[in-house]
């Protein structure tokens, strides 16, 4: 059997295939209502054989939105709308995750699918970013407040809240996104993160945040629940964020009971990436070499071969396949039938023609 195929168990969730989809927004919800476009775009995926779909940066406060077509996860009814996505999800044999977010200082922006760019007024429906420090990131929202002492415990609060939420709608992997410049990337990062007080400075205090947020969410759910975080495992920035950084906290978040690091990078300032095939695969397997923790590789992985070497070399124990899914969401399909899987689970009924 391939490695790509080879199911993974994480506490008491076993995932069919190691190809997941990794979280992409959509900006399609009002008032963080995930609907119709959600369900048939996640469950697209489920139908194309992934392992496990991750919903998009799902906002656990209103002000966490990045855009105000956010989904979000801070009241029933969004509980409701989520389960019916999640339900279809488990009828095709996937496993449902949802990523956990708070856009911190890049709240209240555009999200491009109109002709407006850039911040979103007040007077346009948006808000008052919050982040560690005062201090804007280019050309969005100027205003964004630096965070007390109140506003932290309500933010850790939130994301255990909706942690709570999500189980309850039957995701079974919740990620907290801590990666693209967003609100606890920005705790995390000394080039955002310019606090004097015990969430800010040194590095201990700076990965503060994640884990108070990491130990709220395991209190708050079953210890059979896994949990993932999602980490920019570079700035890509002098005086930023680094490699070394992420290897450090990542033994920290595997000994606060974090199962899975999904390796991204960037987004917390403006830089020169080094884009090209499988370029962040390195930085995961780093973390999974040197910190003892399950990684997740991302990024330009758009062939079975790929994936399956990236895996069969040891450099991450999952792949999250993005865009290469938004142009094939039966990609896992396809890769079952290059790879010579015969799996006829791994098919819908419907389509178990095209198996051979
Ligand atoms: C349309 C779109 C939306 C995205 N939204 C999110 C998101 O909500 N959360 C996140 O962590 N990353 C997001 N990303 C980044 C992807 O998860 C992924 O890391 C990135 O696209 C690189 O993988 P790829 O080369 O396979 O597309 C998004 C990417 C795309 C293309």
């Amino acid at each position: 059997m391939s490695q790509l195929f080879t199911p993974i168990t994480l506490r008491d969730v076993t995932v069919r295939n190691r190809a997941w989809v990794a979280p992409m927004c959509q900006y399609s919800a009002v008032d963080g209502l995930p609907n119709d476009w959600h369900l048939v775009h996640l469950g697209s995926f489920a139908r194309g054989g992934a392992g496990l779909v991750f919903t998009e940066a799902t906002a656990v406060v209103p002000e966490g939105r990045i855009s105000p077509e956010d989904t979000g996860l801070w009241n029933d009814e969004q509980q409701a709308a989520w389960a019916r996505i999640v339900d279809f999800v488990h009828a095709q044999g996937a496993t449902a995750g949802i990523q956990l977010a708070h856009a911190g200082r890049k709240a209240s922006t555009y999200s491009g699918l109109t002709v407006e760019r850039g911040p979103v007024a007040d007077a346009d429906g948006g808000w008052q970013p919050v982040a560690p420090s005062a201090e804007p990131f280019p050309r969005l929202r100027e205003d964004p407040a630096a965070l007390d002492a109140a506003g932290i415990a309500d933010v850790v609060a939130a994301f255990g809240d909706a942690a709570a939420r999500a189980v309850a709608a039957g995701f079974d992997v919740l990620e907290v996104h801590a990666a693209h410049g967003y609100l606890l990337h920005e705790f995390l990062s000394p080039l955002s993160n310019h606090r004097e007080d015990e969430y800010g400075c040194s590095f201990d205090n700076r990965v503060r945040l994640v884990l108070d947020v990491v130990r709220e969410i395991r209190g708050r759910v079953a210890d059979g629940v896994p949990v993932v975080v999602r980490l920019s495992a570079t700035d890509w920035a002098d005086g930023g964020w680094t490699g070394d950084d992420t290897v450090r906290l990542a033994g920290l978040l595997r000994d606060a009971g974090v199962d899975l690091v999904d390796t991204s990078t960037g987004g917390n300032v403006l830089a020169d990436i080094p884009v090209g095939p499988g370029f962040q695969v390195p930085f995961a397997r780093r973390i999974r070499t040197e910190a003892g923790i399950a990684s997740g590789a991302v990024g330009l992985i758009t062939e079975p071969k790929q994936a399956e070497d990236v895996l069969a070399e040891g450099s991450a124990d999952v792949v999250l396949l993005g865009r290469e899914l938004l142009r094939e969401p039966h990609w896992p399909l396809r890769a079952a039938y290059e790879l010579g899987e015969s799996d006829p689970q791994l098919w819908p009924a419907q389509y178990r023609r095209a198996q051979r």
